[in-house]
């Protein structure tokens, strides 16, 4: 966490010394991933290099599959860090997804440091949304201490299973919940 830049900038280094060279980014790198981080490395230095993006499984399709089908119709994600991006550019973004009835995937939803954002796009999805929306909550998916919890917008903070391990799903206003799994129908019926 925040040497991205730094070791995009070292891959390069070796790249441009003649090695192949593997930056390893969890679930799929261009999702909040180090694959932007390459390219932008890149761009300011007057080196050319090839450079393969390989796609991953991102956390929002991973945990989707845990909790039924959750993102089967138009999904937006949203990452509640405000470390490189402005809280409220972040609130305005969470606040016209739920007014355009979105799913809505949220990352890296809470650290130690930052618990207060959480707390505020609760409060803006429950201006705009049902408090029955189911929610699903899945941490370390598919890693050793998996979590799942299936519950409802009301009852989303009352959970402490929630940190930067975490990946939070929010239904859209046809989200139903049946058998203990969270189904967005995509309309076929
Ligand atoms: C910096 S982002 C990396 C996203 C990753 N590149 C992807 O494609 O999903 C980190 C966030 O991804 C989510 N995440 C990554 N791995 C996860 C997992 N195994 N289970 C649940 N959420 C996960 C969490 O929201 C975490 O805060």
């Amino acid at each position: 966490m925040r040497e991205e830049i730094k070791r995009a900038k070292y891959a390069i280094d070796q790249a441009v010394a003649g090695k192949i060279v593997c930056i390893v980014s969890s679930g799929d790198p261009g999702v909040y991933g180090m694959a932007a981080a390459v390219y932008e490395a890149l761009d300011q230095k007057a080196v050319k290099i090839t450079i393969e993006v390989i796609p991953g499984i991102p956390a929002m399709c991973s945990c989707a599959s845990l909790l039924g089908a959750p993102i089967s119709h138009d999904c937006a994600i949203i990452s509640l860090s405000d470390l490189l991006t402005d809280k409220d550019l972040i609130k305005r973004r969470i606040s016209l997804a739920a007014q355009g009835d979105f799913v809505i995937t949220l990352y890296n939803p809470k650290s130690n440091k930052r618990k207060e954002i959480l707390n505020d796009a609760w409060k803006i999805l429950m201006q705009c949304k049902s408090p029955n929306t189911p929610v699903g909550i899945v941490r370390n998916a598919y890693r050793k201490n998996q979590a799942i919890i299936i519950t409802t917008l009301d009852n989303m903070l009352n959970h402490d299973t929630i940190d930067m391990l975490t990946t939070i799903i929010v239904g859209n206003s046809k989200t139903f919940i049946k058998n203990g799994v969270m189904i967005t129908p995509r309309g076929y019926l």
